[in-house]
């Protein structure tokens, strides 16, 4: 199988984000089939269509990263039942100017971890949508984590043996998923 280059977008600013977490040890458990980059939005101005005259450094940064990842692996927390600020904002500049869509045509997989029982779902299911409008191939499938503080360990893994499993089928999935689209694949067929 081939490796893809995959593009980590954390749903938080927080400095101790547990979704960072979650989505550094996920980068681990992928290593064999991923090299993945942490892509930041946190550096990315409140999106303001005034500025499009001249994009942003960190915007073109930002779209940059987009463009030359095969796969998007977006970990986010819920805020509000609905998806971080930060995120959607990274979300619209990425789908801006009109006509320089970054998303459109790439696969992305969603996941989140939060101390409430239903693990982030709502938001996923918002994400899910938005991205959908933007031309993204979203990953099928449910991944919501409750987040206990022992979920990762100081070195970065999962600890429970369950949850562990269950976190690589979903990174398996997508491998296989990105597999299936890649170019190689395709003229094989
Ligand atoms: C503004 C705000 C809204 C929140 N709303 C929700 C929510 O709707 N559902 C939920 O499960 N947790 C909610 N939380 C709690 C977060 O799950 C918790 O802060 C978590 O640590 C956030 O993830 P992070 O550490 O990656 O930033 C909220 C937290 C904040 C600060």
């Amino acid at each position: 199988m081939a490796r893809f280059k995959i593009a980590l977008i954390v749903g938080s600013n927080r400095r101790e984000s547990v979704n960072r977490k979650l989505g550094l040890a996920l980068a681990r458990l992928g290593a064999s089939q991923f090299d993945v980059t942490l892509t930041r939005i946190d550096d990315l101005p409140m999106y303001n269509q005034d500025l499009e005259a001249e994009l942003p450094d960190s915007v073109v940064r930002f779209k940059a990263e987009l463009a030359a990842a095969d796969g998007i692996l977006i970990v986010t927390p819920e805020h509000n039942r609905s998806v971080p600020a930060v995120l959607k904002n990274a979300i619209d500049w990425g789908a801006r100017p009109w006509g320089k869509n970054s998303w459109a045509g790439k696969a992305a997989a969603i996941t989140g971890t939060s101390p409430g029982a239903i693990g982030t779902a709502v938001a996923q299911q918002h994400v899910r949508q938005v991205l959908g409008v933007l031309g993204v191939l979203v990953m099928g499938g449910e991944a919501y984590i409750t987040f206990k503080p022992e979920l990762v360990d100081e070195a970065g893994n999962v600890t429970d043996e369950s949850t562990r499993a269950f976190l690589r089928s979903f990174i398996d999935q997508f491998s296989a998923l990105l597999d299936r689209l890649s170019p190689a694949q395709q003229a094989a067929a």
